[in-house]
């Protein structure tokens, strides 16, 4: 059925061929999701993966170990690129340049002078360039975005989110040569799992002008990279925000608390609760003649019913916005805000000093540049590459 969101297409395509590169965790689990029909409208034609072995369960699809092949190949009229992170800018790029629609898995670049890159070759803008930020299909996180934006909880007074149920083990780190290094994965928590919540911070309340942060070295695991983080952020208006994330912390949380002047609103264990003042504050604080009373308040349980379709919902829409023009839940030119967020929050750190939006994409190059050369964990990223160890999805 062709939803409200739908309006005139520019394609003449019936059908999409996909082809995905990357057949890792992330990579697999799309590659099944289209094998098993989940995707009306989309047949996937073609894999690629540097690591031909990887290829060979695809033995009736085109198979491809060179990205730049599959891409002239002519087999695919989109790519899904699941592929470790600094090879997304020029895997995207060269698609781009192909004439080939574009899903990327998240972050869309490491750092933002790469997704600015990424975003200038995507010229042609009747090709469909999405990000796989899948949490963007989670009703709760409509709900609250719907919320806000209606004004319902009145001007944000303040915004706390706790994510530390990202916990992660020393095996997890050890399974793979790209994670968790300066030069493999460019970053720890922030850029691999916080990169959702930080989206969807964005993506509900806008961009901050001001970040201060304090970002923990591998204080829990045996890495180079951040896997603990307490942030705070300013908005031009004058909410103020917080973030806090880690992997190394059980039982962990996933807490969000927004107060504004119409009453509060928190959101943990799947359970969306609004206090709603009968009269805002800032009102009831100029009228009143009590000192010490508060303004009455009602509870208000809002209904939930799912988590949302996930990375099939992106991969349905990435497919409908392709064959019918429906709008994208997540373009992929809005994945430079989490790129761009999560280097102003090392970048605090690191320099230890407040950091002003936007920030200067070559002076967080600079400092990756640098982590880069002095990284000391080479040997041991060779020492566990191949080790056995498979994960759970970071959705
Ligand atoms: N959206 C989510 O919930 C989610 C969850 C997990 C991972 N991811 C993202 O998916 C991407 C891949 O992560 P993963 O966990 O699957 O990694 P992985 O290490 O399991 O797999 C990466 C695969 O890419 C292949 N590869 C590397 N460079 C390549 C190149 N230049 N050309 C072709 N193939 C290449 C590797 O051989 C490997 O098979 C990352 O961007 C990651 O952040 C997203």
């Amino acid at each position: 059925m062709v939803s409200p969101l739908m309006k005139k297409s520019s394609s003449k395509l019936s059908v999409v061929r996909l082809g995905i590169v990357g057949l890792g965790n992330m990579g697999r689990y799309h590659v099944q999701t289209v094998l098993d029909g989940k995707i009306p409208g989309c047949q996937l034609t073609a894999v690629c993966d540097v690591d031909a072995p990887r290829l060979k369960p695809y033995a009736k699809l085109q198979t491809f170990t060179d990205y730049r092949e599959l891409i002239r190949s002519g087999a695919i009229d989109a790519l899904l690129v699941a592929t470790p992170h600094y090879s997304h800018t020029p895997i995207g790029i060269a698609a781009f340049k192909a004439g080939l629609h574009v899903l990327m898995e998240k972050p869309i670049s490491v750092h933002k002078a790469d997704a600015q890159k990424l975003i200038a070759a995507y010229t042609n803008k009747k090709l469909v360039f999405a990000a796989m930020f899948n949490q963007r299909t989670d009703p709760h996180y409509q709900k609250i975005r719907e919320l806000v934006q209606k004004g319902e909880l009145g001007a944000i007074q303040r915004i706390q989110w706790t994510i530390t149920d990202w916990f992660r083990s020393q095996a997890y780190y050890n399974s793979g040569g790209w994670r968790a290094t300066w030069k493999g994965e460019g970053g720890g928590v922030l850029i691999n799992q916080c990169v959702h919540n930080i989206d969807l911070y964005q993506w509900i309340f806008g961009m901050p002008q001001k970040i201060r942060a304090v970002c923990h070295i591998g204080r829990y695991h045996d890495i180079e990279v951040e896997d603990e983080v307490t942030a705070t952020w300013e908005y031009a208006n004058g909410t103020t925000a917080s973030l806090i994330t880690s992997t190394g912390e059980a039982p962990g949380v996933n807490r969000l608390e927004v107060a504004g002047d119409r009453g509060r609103l928190t959101l943990e264990n799947g359970n969306l609760t609004f206090w709603r003042n009968e009269i805002p504050t800032s009102r009831y604080s100029r009228t009143t003649n009590e000192a010490y009373q508060v303004p009455a308040t009602w509870k208000i349980e809002i209904p939930i019913r799912d988590r949302g379709e996930q990375h099939t919902g992106i991969l349905k829409n990435f497919t409908n916005a392709i064959l019918h023009g429906e709008k994208l839940l997540a373009p992929g030119v809005e994945g430079i805000h989490s790129v761009e967020l999560i280097n102003a929050m090392l970048l605090a750190s690191f320099k230890d000093k407040a950091i002003t939006l936007p920030i200067k994409a070559a002076e967080y190059d600079r400092l990756l540049q640098q982590l880069i050369r002095q990284s000391t964990f080479r040997k041991k990223v060779r020492r566990y590459r191949g080790a056995a160890g498979n994960y759970l999805l970071d959705c």
